[in-house]
């Protein structure tokens, strides 16, 4: 039954080492890769595999500039939901990571083995996630449970935006149980997977209560298949303030927008103007290629509850300042102020099924693990400015096209008025959802920074069911690598 479980955060991992050394501050992190118990449905213990064998897992806060090194243990064996050995990789998505560290999806950890991965957060303030990316069973991994935020913060971000209690993470998935209490991985012919429970934190359609403020909530989709489109049942407006990247240079107004699988979205809801005891719904409209269920359109409730403190006199923001742009110095530009006039190459990324199987630009990762790994859409040089089209010409999906290393802006769309990106998607971005029909021109620079000479990046859709089979490919920045 929606709006009868608590809301919850996810916990914030704490280092078990930090300090300062020759390149600066840092701090070290530990994770396992266990199974846990969740209680999901009443009266059922459902067992899950997350980092810490919880769901999600920790959240990681990292002041920018401080690099980090997150030793991750996996102590699974078997994943449950497709029988097979449960061996991953982690991928840090939002960071413009070295490549042995970015969870390349044949870096493979076996059970019982430890991989320690480095990070090193000098990019603008944001909202990151990590998950599994182990190649063909990313999406059962990521669905049992392997998936958490990680914060990137700065002091640009802290004056600007709400903090602490009033700065809440916000994981929405979905999931399905069999007859017998079974978690129900049933991924429709690669087509995608669409639960009938929605979780929030891992919680199904929590209640929370809320002070007469302004919050900010860090709305991360970690759903496989589902796409979402977010309208409160007052009718009153988000405010986007941030995108996958981190912050936008306008503060976009809007009463509802979509939001597909690794979006980040970041947007404040003014609790103000509401009575103590007022109870909002956090809804979910129909998108198209969706499908929806008896509670899908449900999602999660506040409930307004009095506030003892002075006042919040917080004026909520029309322009953001990101803060100075990193590695200036090598020809680096803020993204969002990229022209097109900088770009030196212009290439075509066509996402479509094509005899049965799903593929970018006509191939899929088995032609590039043929390649011997050698096979790239391109090799930009480090710093260098492209223009990326990203088509969907497969009638009847959407897709949801991440590209690993880069912020991108979006230039132009095919399908709204004046062919202008949508409101809520005026920022930073490494997710560009693209619906049926659709086209996105995205601006972008391969900004790898210190110590990073290039290598190989995934580009890929995150409807995790078509990124297995096998609609990735690659690319490759700088040196392209052994
Ligand atoms: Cu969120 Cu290549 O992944
Ligand atoms: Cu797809």
């Amino acid at each position: 039954t929606p709006y009868t479980n608590m809301f919850r955060r996810p916990p914030v991992l704490m280092p078990y080492d930090e300090g300062v050394d020759g390149e600066g501050p840092f701090q070290k992190y530990r994770l396992t890769q266990k199974t846990g118990p969740a209680s999901i449905v009443p009266g059922l213990v459902t067992t899950i595999a997350g980092y810490n064998g919880i769901f999600p897992g920790p959240t990681i806060r990292v002041p920018r500039g401080t690099r980090t090194e997150v030793r991750i243990k996996n102590s699974l064996t078997l994943n449950r939901i497709n029988g097979k050995p449960f061996s991953t990789v982690t991928h840090l998505h939002g960071s413009a990571s070295l490549p042995q560290y970015d969870g390349y999806a044949n870096d493979h950890t076996h059970p019982g083995h430890c991989k320690t991965y480095r990070y090193p957060n000098w990019q603008p303030a944001r909202t990151l996630w990590y998950h599994d990316h182990n190649h063909r069973t990313t999406a059962a991994n990521a669905y049992s449970g392997l998936a958490a935020q990680y914060h990137l913060t700065d002091e640009y971000e802290a004056a600007q935006l709400p903090q602490d209690q009033y700065d809440v993470p916000i994981v929405v998935s979905d999931i399905a149980f069999n007859a017998d209490g079974s978690v129900a991985f049933d991924d429709e012919d690669n087509a995608g997977l669409m639960g009938d429970i929605i979780l929030v934190n891992g919680v199904p359609w929590p209640k929370m209560r809320v002070k007469p403020r302004v919050y900010r909530f860090r709305i991360l989709v970690a759903s496989i298949s589902r796409s979402y489109r977010w309208r409160l049942s007052t009718g009153d407006p988000f405010y986007v303030v941030a995108t996958d990247g981190g912050m936008t240079p306008k503060v976009a107004e809007v009463a509802s927008f979509r939001h597909s699988p690794a979006e980040r979205y970041e947007v404040l809801i003014d609790f103000r103007k509401y009575k103590v005891g007022q109870k909002i719904e956090l809804r979910n409209l129909s998108n198209k290629n969706n499908e929806d269920f008896q509670n899908t359109d449900k999602v999660m409730q506040f409930e307004v509850v009095a506030d003892s403190g002075a006042p919040d006199t917080y004026q909520i923001p029309k322009t953001l300042d990101a803060g100075p742009v990193p590695w200036a110095n090598r020809g680096a530009h803020d993204v969002m102020k990229l022209k097109p006039e900088m770009a030196t190459a212009r290439r075509t990324v066509r996402v479509e099924r094509k005899h049965g199987l799903w593929t970018v630009n006509g191939e899929t990762w088995d032609d590039v693990e043929k390649s011997g790994f050698k096979r790239v859409l391109g090799n930009p040089k480090p710093y260098d400015v492209e223009i990326w089209d990203l088509v969907n010409e497969s009638g009847g999906w959407f897709h949801p096209v991440h590209i690993h290393l880069i912020d991108g802006m979006v230039l132009s769309r095919n399908n709204t008025p004046g062919n202008k990106p949508y409101a809520w998607e005026n920022g930073p971005k490494d997710v560009f959802y693209l619906g049926e029909n659709e086209t996105a021109s995205v601006l972008m620079q391969f900004t790898t920074g210190d110590g990073n000479a290039g290598g190989r990046y995934m580009l890929h859709c995150h409807n995790l069911i078509h990124e297995d089979s096998d609609m990735m490919i690659q690319f490759a920045v700088g040196d392209p690598g052994a």
